[in-house]
């Protein structure tokens, strides 16, 4: 899809908002929870209970799609136009940003564990103006499965969060009831760590994947139901 300058204009505003809240470097207290970092090696105890960490606006607005990615993202929600979609891991907002922005006949179903994390996404997503994007606060092992029966029905799921092995294959299958027939599910960090690797290798060969579209980092899957 060629890009537009509305789109150049869209992409200009949601970074104008990611820097000036970096800038500030608001200090913030959160529960870390998932995997962490890939050397972390976590425990199932540790991924659920979170590690508390003292951070800032500025090291938590870097963490998640960026530039060409966060591109692709909003061009494969603007191409697909899907209707209701699922984002685990909210963190500052901008990935659901880019998608209600990509199609505001959507809506965007977000789930953040932490709450002052979530807070900040939600001052981002009103300075944004999205009105499209409804944030859920909890633990995906927690809520996941009341907001999938909240939700009933997704045409796109971007997981973006715990990125272990076995919760990453284990939430795919959790969603796979919930999706319409030509669904898409995009999986980010794909390469992050052996353990992504192989999650990544097990779930493109589900029998409900048509085709996959592997970009190293984003892995994208095309669901045929029918
Ligand atoms: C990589 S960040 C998401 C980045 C965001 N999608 C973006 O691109 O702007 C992952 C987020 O998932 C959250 N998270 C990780 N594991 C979680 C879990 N088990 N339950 C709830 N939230 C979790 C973390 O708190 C973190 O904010």
């Amino acid at each position: 899809m060629q890009l537009s300058k509305e789109d150049l204009t869209i992409f200009n505003e949601i970074e104008k908002i990611r820097e000036e809240i970096k800038a500030q470097r608001l200090p913030i207290i959160l529960k870390d929870y998932g995997a962490g970092d890939p050397e972390d090696n976590r425990d199932e105890k540790q991924m659920y209970e979170g590690v508390e960490k003292s951070t800032n606006s500025f090291d938590l607005c870097s963490i998640g799609l960026k530039n060409e990615w966060a591109q692709k993202l909003y061009f494969l929600v603007k191409e697909n136009k899907p209707k209701r979609l699922l984002e685990l891991g909210t963190c500052c907002g901008f990935s659901s940003i880019y998608m209600s922005k990509a199609n505001k006949n959507s809506t965007i179903f977000t789930v953040e564990g932490d709450c002052n994390v979530a807070k900040l996404a939600s001052n981002n997503i009103k300075k944004a103006n999205c009105s499209n994007i409804k944030q859920y606060i909890g633990k995906f092992q927690d809520i996941l499965a009341d907001v999938l029966e909240e939700i009933a029905f997704i045409d796109f799921a971007f997981i973006d969060g715990h990125h272990d092995k076995d919760a990453t294959i284990k939430y795919f299958h959790q969603i796979k009831p919930f999706l319409t027939e030509n669904a898409i599910v995009v999986f980010d960090d794909i390469s992050w760590s052996e353990g992504m690797k192989e999650a990544w290798e097990i779930i493109k060969k589900d029998s409900s994947i048509e085709r996959v579209e592997d970009l190293q980092k984003l892995g994208i899957c095309y669901i045929n139901k029918g």
